[in-house]
Protein backbone atom coordinates (compact mmCIF):
# COMPACT_ATOMS: atom_id res chain seq x y z
CA UNK A 1 0.00 0.00 0.00
CA UNK A 2 1.13 3.19 -0.76
CA UNK A 3 0.51 6.22 1.14
CA UNK A 4 0.70 8.75 -1.24
CA UNK A 5 -2.49 7.98 -2.39
CA UNK A 6 -5.23 9.99 -2.04
CA UNK A 7 -9.27 8.80 -1.67
CA UNK A 8 -11.86 11.02 -2.32
CA UNK A 9 -15.05 8.88 -0.09
CA UNK A 10 -18.34 10.86 -0.68
CA UNK A 11 -20.92 9.97 2.82
CA UNK A 12 -23.96 8.99 1.65
CA UNK A 13 -25.31 10.18 4.91
CA UNK A 14 -25.99 13.51 2.93
CA UNK A 15 -27.07 12.10 0.19
CA UNK A 16 -30.93 12.09 -0.52
CA UNK A 17 -31.98 8.47 0.28
CA UNK A 18 -34.73 8.46 -1.95
CA UNK A 19 -32.39 8.22 -4.99
CA UNK A 20 -29.55 6.49 -3.35
CA UNK A 21 -28.45 4.63 -6.24
CA UNK A 22 -27.94 7.53 -8.81
CA UNK A 23 -26.40 9.82 -5.91
CA UNK A 24 -23.74 6.88 -5.89
CA UNK A 25 -23.33 6.69 -9.19
CA UNK A 26 -22.77 10.18 -10.30
CA UNK A 27 -19.50 10.54 -7.86
CA UNK A 28 -18.86 7.39 -8.84
CA UNK A 29 -18.82 8.96 -12.46
CA UNK A 30 -16.74 11.57 -11.03
CA UNK A 31 -13.89 9.37 -9.69
CA UNK A 32 -14.88 8.94 -5.95
CA UNK A 33 -12.50 5.98 -4.13
CA UNK A 34 -14.68 4.84 -1.99
CA UNK A 35 -18.24 4.97 -1.11
CA UNK A 36 -18.29 5.95 2.96
CA UNK A 37 -21.73 4.45 4.61
CA UNK A 38 -22.36 5.49 8.21
CA UNK A 39 -24.68 3.07 10.36
CA UNK A 40 -25.99 4.82 13.12
CA UNK A 41 -27.70 2.61 16.07
CA UNK A 42 -29.26 5.77 18.69
CA UNK A 43 -27.87 4.50 21.53
CA UNK A 44 -23.36 4.71 20.87
CA UNK A 45 -24.39 8.40 18.81
CA UNK A 46 -27.58 10.16 19.36
CA UNK A 47 -28.94 9.41 15.84
CA UNK A 48 -29.95 6.68 13.92
CA UNK A 49 -29.01 5.69 10.34
CA UNK A 50 -29.23 2.79 8.37
CA UNK A 51 -27.54 -0.67 8.30
CA UNK A 52 -27.07 -4.16 6.94
CA UNK A 53 -29.79 -4.31 4.52
CA UNK A 54 -28.55 -0.68 2.76
CA UNK A 55 -25.32 -1.93 2.57
CA UNK A 56 -26.38 -5.60 0.52
CA UNK A 57 -28.28 -2.88 -1.71
CA UNK A 58 -25.01 -0.32 -2.65
CA UNK A 59 -22.97 -3.71 -3.06
CA UNK A 60 -25.20 -4.07 -6.16
CA UNK A 61 -25.27 -0.79 -7.05
CA UNK A 62 -21.76 0.06 -7.27
CA UNK A 63 -18.17 -1.31 -7.89
CA UNK A 64 -16.76 0.89 -5.36
CA UNK A 65 -15.36 -0.18 -2.30
CA UNK A 66 -18.16 0.26 0.91
CA UNK A 67 -16.19 2.08 3.68
CA UNK A 68 -18.58 0.67 7.05
CA UNK A 69 -18.69 3.30 9.53
CA UNK A 70 -20.19 1.88 12.59
CA UNK A 71 -21.39 4.16 15.15
CA UNK A 72 -22.87 1.35 17.56
CA UNK A 73 -22.37 0.00 20.71
CA UNK A 74 -21.23 -3.87 20.82
CA UNK A 75 -20.05 -3.71 17.09
CA UNK A 76 -18.52 -7.10 17.32
CA UNK A 77 -22.56 -8.38 17.42
CA UNK A 78 -22.41 -7.75 13.59
CA UNK A 79 -19.15 -7.66 12.28
CA UNK A 80 -19.46 -11.33 10.03
CA UNK A 81 -23.68 -10.07 8.87
CA UNK A 82 -21.59 -6.21 7.51
CA UNK A 83 -19.03 -8.34 6.09
CA UNK A 84 -21.21 -11.21 4.36
CA UNK A 85 -23.56 -8.19 3.01
CA UNK A 86 -20.76 -6.15 1.21
CA UNK A 87 -18.39 -4.42 3.36
CA UNK A 88 -14.89 -3.62 2.18
CA UNK A 89 -13.75 -2.15 5.12
CA UNK A 90 -15.56 -2.23 8.67
CA UNK A 91 -14.55 0.35 11.10
CA UNK A 92 -14.98 0.38 14.62
CA UNK A 93 -14.72 2.88 17.64
CA UNK A 94 -12.35 2.67 19.82
CA UNK A 95 -14.60 3.79 22.38
CA UNK A 96 -17.20 1.28 21.75
CA UNK A 97 -15.55 -2.08 22.73
CA UNK A 98 -13.50 -2.96 25.29
CA UNK A 99 -12.39 -5.67 23.10
CA UNK A 100 -10.84 -3.71 20.25
CA UNK A 101 -8.00 -6.07 19.68
CA UNK A 102 -10.85 -8.95 18.92
CA UNK A 103 -12.93 -6.75 16.88
CA UNK A 104 -10.21 -6.05 14.77
CA UNK A 105 -9.13 -9.42 14.06
CA UNK A 106 -13.02 -11.07 13.72
CA UNK A 107 -13.21 -8.35 10.68
CA UNK A 108 -10.22 -9.86 9.14
CA UNK A 109 -10.77 -13.51 9.94
CA UNK A 110 -14.21 -12.73 8.33
CA UNK A 111 -12.96 -11.15 5.06
CA UNK A 112 -12.37 -7.32 5.53
CA UNK A 113 -10.21 -4.56 5.98
CA UNK A 114 -9.99 -3.36 9.54
CA UNK A 115 -10.33 0.00 10.59
CA UNK A 116 -10.67 1.68 14.31
CA UNK A 117 -11.88 5.35 14.90
CA UNK A 118 -11.37 7.28 17.33
CA UNK A 119 -13.70 10.61 18.68
CA UNK A 120 -12.39 13.59 19.42
CA UNK A 121 -11.64 13.37 22.60
CA UNK A 122 -9.60 10.26 22.71
CA UNK A 123 -5.83 10.18 21.74
CA UNK A 124 -4.52 8.19 19.06
CA UNK A 125 -2.37 6.53 21.69
CA UNK A 126 -5.35 4.31 22.57
CA UNK A 127 -4.41 2.57 19.22
CA UNK A 128 -0.62 1.97 20.03
CA UNK A 129 -1.04 -1.79 21.21
CA UNK A 130 -2.99 -2.83 17.70
CA UNK A 131 -1.12 -1.27 14.77
CA UNK A 132 -0.39 -4.86 13.41
CA UNK A 133 -4.24 -5.35 13.06
CA UNK A 134 -5.35 -1.40 11.62
CA UNK A 135 -5.97 -1.24 7.37
CA UNK A 136 -7.06 2.23 8.66
CA UNK A 137 -7.17 4.69 11.14
CA UNK A 138 -10.29 7.04 11.16
CA UNK A 139 -10.00 10.31 12.89
CA UNK A 140 -13.10 12.03 13.54
CA UNK A 141 -12.87 15.45 12.59
CA UNK A 142 -16.43 16.06 14.43
CA UNK A 143 -18.36 14.45 17.33
CA UNK A 144 -20.05 11.07 15.57
CA UNK A 145 -23.93 11.42 14.77
CA UNK A 146 -24.72 13.65 12.22
CA UNK A 147 -23.25 15.77 9.02
CA UNK A 148 -22.70 19.04 8.59
CA UNK A 149 -20.71 20.00 11.86
CA UNK A 150 -17.66 22.41 11.90
CA UNK A 151 -14.43 20.82 11.77
CA UNK A 152 -12.34 20.39 15.12
CA UNK A 153 -8.90 21.19 14.61
CA UNK A 154 -7.44 18.77 17.06
CA UNK A 155 -7.73 16.20 14.68
CA UNK A 156 -4.96 17.56 12.31
CA UNK A 157 -2.06 16.84 14.91
CA UNK A 158 -3.66 13.39 15.72
CA UNK A 159 -3.27 12.86 11.84
CA UNK A 160 0.03 14.09 12.55
CA UNK A 161 1.48 11.55 14.41
CA UNK A 162 0.14 8.76 12.84
CA UNK A 163 1.60 9.99 9.93
CA UNK A 164 4.89 9.87 11.99
CA UNK A 165 4.05 6.13 13.81
CA UNK A 166 3.81 4.84 10.25
CA UNK A 167 6.95 5.80 9.22
CA UNK A 168 8.55 5.09 13.19
CA UNK A 169 7.19 1.37 13.12
CA UNK A 170 7.16 0.97 9.51
CA UNK A 171 3.49 0.38 9.73
CA UNK A 172 1.08 -0.08 7.02
CA UNK A 173 -2.39 1.69 7.77
CA UNK A 174 -3.92 4.18 5.56
CA UNK A 175 -5.16 7.49 8.17
CA UNK A 176 -8.59 8.91 7.26
CA UNK A 177 -10.11 11.88 8.14
CA UNK A 178 -14.35 12.31 8.58
CA UNK A 179 -16.22 15.32 9.75
CA UNK A 180 -16.50 19.10 8.18
CA UNK A 181 -13.66 17.84 5.49
CA UNK A 182 -13.84 20.76 2.87
CA UNK A 183 -12.42 22.64 0.07
CA UNK A 184 -10.90 24.68 2.30
CA UNK A 185 -9.61 21.80 4.60
CA UNK A 186 -8.40 19.20 2.52
CA UNK A 187 -5.11 20.46 1.33
CA UNK A 188 -4.00 21.13 4.49
CA UNK A 189 -5.13 17.12 5.74
CA UNK A 190 -3.22 15.87 2.50
CA UNK A 191 -0.45 17.77 4.00
CA UNK A 192 -0.51 16.31 7.43
CA UNK A 193 -0.70 13.08 5.71
CA UNK A 194 -4.40 12.19 5.34
CA UNK A 195 -5.18 9.15 2.95
CA UNK A 196 -9.10 8.83 3.12
CA UNK A 197 -11.24 11.96 2.89
CA UNK A 198 -14.62 11.49 3.87
CA UNK A 199 -17.12 14.14 2.58
CA UNK A 200 -20.80 14.51 2.88
CA UNK A 201 -21.99 18.04 3.04
CA UNK A 202 -19.16 19.36 1.08
CA UNK A 203 -20.40 17.01 -1.90
CA UNK A 204 -23.92 16.51 -1.64
CA UNK A 205 -24.67 19.85 -0.46
CA UNK A 206 -24.03 21.42 -3.20
CA UNK A 207 -25.35 22.23 -6.72
CA UNK A 208 -22.66 20.08 -8.45
CA UNK A 209 -21.84 16.42 -6.73
CA UNK A 210 -19.80 15.76 -9.22
CA UNK A 211 -17.51 18.76 -9.37
CA UNK A 212 -17.00 19.25 -5.54
CA UNK A 213 -15.96 15.47 -5.79
CA UNK A 214 -13.10 16.19 -8.84
CA UNK A 215 -12.29 19.78 -7.13
CA UNK A 216 -11.81 17.86 -3.74
CA UNK A 217 -9.28 15.28 -5.34
CA UNK A 218 -7.59 17.74 -7.07
CA UNK A 219 -6.70 20.23 -3.99
CA UNK A 220 -5.40 17.01 -2.21
CA UNK A 221 -3.61 15.79 -5.04
CA UNK A 222 -1.95 19.29 -5.53
CA UNK A 223 -1.01 19.62 -1.93
CA UNK A 224 1.12 16.81 -2.30
CA UNK A 225 2.78 17.57 -5.12
CA UNK A 226 3.59 20.92 -3.45
CA UNK A 227 5.07 19.10 -0.49
CA UNK A 228 7.64 17.46 -2.45
C1 LIG B 1 -20.67 11.82 11.20
C2 LIG B 1 -20.35 10.86 10.12
C3 LIG B 1 -19.78 11.47 8.90
C4 LIG B 1 -20.66 12.49 8.24
C5 LIG B 1 -19.73 13.55 7.72
O1 LIG B 1 -21.00 11.13 12.34
O2 LIG B 1 -19.43 9.87 10.56
O3 LIG B 1 -19.35 10.49 7.96
O4 LIG B 1 -21.44 12.01 7.19
O5 LIG B 1 -20.47 14.59 7.23
P1 LIG B 1 -19.84 15.99 6.88
O6 LIG B 1 -18.84 15.74 5.77
O7 LIG B 1 -21.02 16.78 6.46
O8 LIG B 1 -19.16 16.52 8.11
ZN1 LIG C 1 -18.57 8.52 9.04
Amino acid sequence: MTHARIEIAPSILSSNFARLGEEVHLVEQAGADVIHVDVMDGHFVPNISIGIPVVASLRKATRLPLDVHLMIEQPEEYIEEFVHAGATRVLVHQEATVHLDRALAMIREYGAEAGAVINPATPVAMLSEVLDKLDTVLVMSVNPGFGGQKFIPGALEKIRQLNQWRSRYNANFRIEVDGGVDLDNIAELARAGANTFVAGTSIFHTADPAGATRQLRKLASEALSQKV
